[in-house]
């Protein structure tokens, strides 16, 4: 049996494209209240002007802790409370360690991980308090396998899966659930791939999935009753040899 998702505030971190804006407006479409964060305000306004008066857009670099402060404070204001942190902002840098530039592969775990460790750390006082609250995390199935094409990639979801697993026990016994959505290959912008055209190819020769596979997984898990504690859900396309 599941339970209604209508009233719910739900903060989206990553909601400025792909997976996170195409979740914003299907839990928007199901009566959520949404709190839309990522670095393009341009983009966040237009999606928050779409949706409506129950979706906020809160312009936010994840790895700033002051940003992030920002984005719970705005959200508790505007709706006050939060229910679910969606933390699904991410980056992805593929390219071998010895040819890549440290920097830029270094800035994949400040976004991937210490970022997503800011977020939680900034909503758990209010959860706890709370004494319930969702916490979704995005990983990627190469948290789970090991990819030779991008290692600090998958490094960053391996930590990731660490988070949540250890999280979701810590935080059992304050009503608050952890739980990750693994997908494999997901045909959209971190890819470059934004032509509907491109993504139904990539789809029809089940080489990919789209962003509403994932959709359905965020909106799956967030509507079960609160005795069951979906761990994850790995997905990937049905081609994909992982
Ligand atoms: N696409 C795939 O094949 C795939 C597969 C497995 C897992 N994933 C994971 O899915 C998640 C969402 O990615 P996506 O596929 O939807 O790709 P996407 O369209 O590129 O989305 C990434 C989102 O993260 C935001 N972001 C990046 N750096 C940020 C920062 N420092 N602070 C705040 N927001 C930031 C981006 O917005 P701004 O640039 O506006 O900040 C964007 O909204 C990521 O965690 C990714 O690792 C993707």
């Amino acid at each position: 049996m599941s339970q209604s998702l209508a009233g719910k505030v739900i903060i989206i971190t990553g909601a400025s494209s792909g997976i996170g804006a195409a979740t914003a407006r299907a839990l928007s479409r199901l009566g959520c209240c949404v709190a839309l964060a990522a670095r393009s305000a341009e983009k966040l306004h237009a999606l928050a002007d779409e949706l409506g008066p129950a979706a906020i857009a809160v312009p936010t670099d994840i790895t700033s802790g002051p940003a992030v402060a920002n984005l719970i404070a705005r959200t508790r204001e505007r709706f006050g409370r939060i229910d679910v942190l969606f933390a699904n902002a991410g980056i992805y840098v593929p390219g071998q360690l010895a040819e890549g530039d440290p920097d830029i592969l270094a800035r994949v775990v400040d976004v991937n991980v210490n970022g997503l460790v800011r977020c939680v750390h900034a909503v758990l006082p209010h959860m706890i308090a709370q004494g319930c609250g969702d916490i979704l995390i995005t990983s990627s199935i190469s948290g789970h396998v090991d990819l030779a094409w991008e290692p600090v990639y998958s490094a960053s979801k391996h930590a990731v899966q660490g988070l949540v697993h250890t999280l979701r026990r810590q935080l059992l016994p304050h009503g608050i659930r952890v739980c990750s959505i693994a997908p494999g290959m997901v045909a959209n912008e971190l890819w470059g791939i934004t032509q509907p055209e491109e993504i139904e190819k990539r789809v029809a020769a089940h080489s990919a999935l789209r962003c509403e596979d994932i959709v359905d997984a965020v909106v799956f898990i967030l509507s079960r009753p609160p005795h069951v504690n979906v761990r994850e859900i790995v997905m990937i396309a049905q081609r994909e040899d992982l």
